[in-house]
């Protein structure tokens, strides 16, 4: 038996090697996963930076990849703990957002200010069991090459938000975004589409911008 199995197998070993990776009720890995563990497993392209006062609460056993290019702002929180988190090339990602995974980003792609993106809720079926300790409802979010997210906004689990598209500052999308589109609110709604006859960004609900 080799020694993850064997890890595994037992809960009081299972316990030690979690302790041993990240300290009882945290969420951030112990600082000798990040330097000496993470730097081996995970990818990171050629000029990405991470900058040093965002913070990586990255974990080796997940995959995470900084592509060609991109930039992790300061305060900004990446975290992989129960889903991967893959960034393309030239994207940015602004002050103070949080990521966790599961969670991939195209290429090219601008995340303003305070930002939350997450494929990770809580099921909260069971009223007899708190909340946190119920199981976690993952679902991949995912955001294609090109689109700008405005500041304070959130994505929910599982939203992919097409190429090109557009959330305005303070939206909360709870649902797909066409490419090409803008979209805002709570929840947000489309606002504007690209109209390639046309060659211009259509009003929605305007019946003169809608032909
Ligand atoms: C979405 C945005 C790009 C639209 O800008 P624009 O192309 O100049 O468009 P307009 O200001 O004409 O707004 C278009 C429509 O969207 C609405 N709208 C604009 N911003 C909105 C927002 N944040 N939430 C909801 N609706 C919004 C406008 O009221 C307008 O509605 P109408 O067509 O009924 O009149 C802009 O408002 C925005 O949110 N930018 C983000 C800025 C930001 O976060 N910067 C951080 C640094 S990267």
């Amino acid at each position: 038996m080799g020694l993850k199995e064997r890890v595994k197998s037992s809960e009081s070993l299972t316990r030690l090697a979690h302790w041993m990776l990240i300290p009882r009720n945290r969420y951030r890995p112990r600082w000798w996963v990040r330097a000496l563990w993470n730097p081996f497993v995970h990818k990171r392209g050629k000029n990405a930076v991470f900058s040093r006062r965002a913070r990586k609460d990255l974990f080796p056993f997940r995959p995470f990849v900084l592509g060609a290019n991109s930039f992790v702002e300061d305060f900004a929180v990446i975290n992989n703990a129960i889903g991967h988190v893959i960034i393309g090339e030239r994207t940015l990602v602004g002050i103070g957002t949080v990521i966790i995974g599961p969670v991939v980003l195209g290429d090219d792609i601008l995340i303003a200010q305070n930002c939350v993106i997450t494929g990770q809720n809580h099921s909260y079926a069971n009223v007899n069991l708190p909340i946190a300790e119920q199981k976690d409802i993952v679902k991949e979010t995912i955001i294609e090459d090109q689109a700008w997210i405005g500041a304070n906004c959130v994505i929910v689990p599982g939203v992919t938000i097409g190429k090109h598209a557009v959330v305005a500052a303070g939206s909360v999308v709870t649902k797909n975004v066409p490419a090409f589109s803008i979209v805002g609110g709570n929840p947000a709604k489309l606002i504007r589409q690209y109209n390639w006859g046309t060659k211009e960004w259509a009003r929605i609900g305007n019946e003169k911008n809608k032909k």
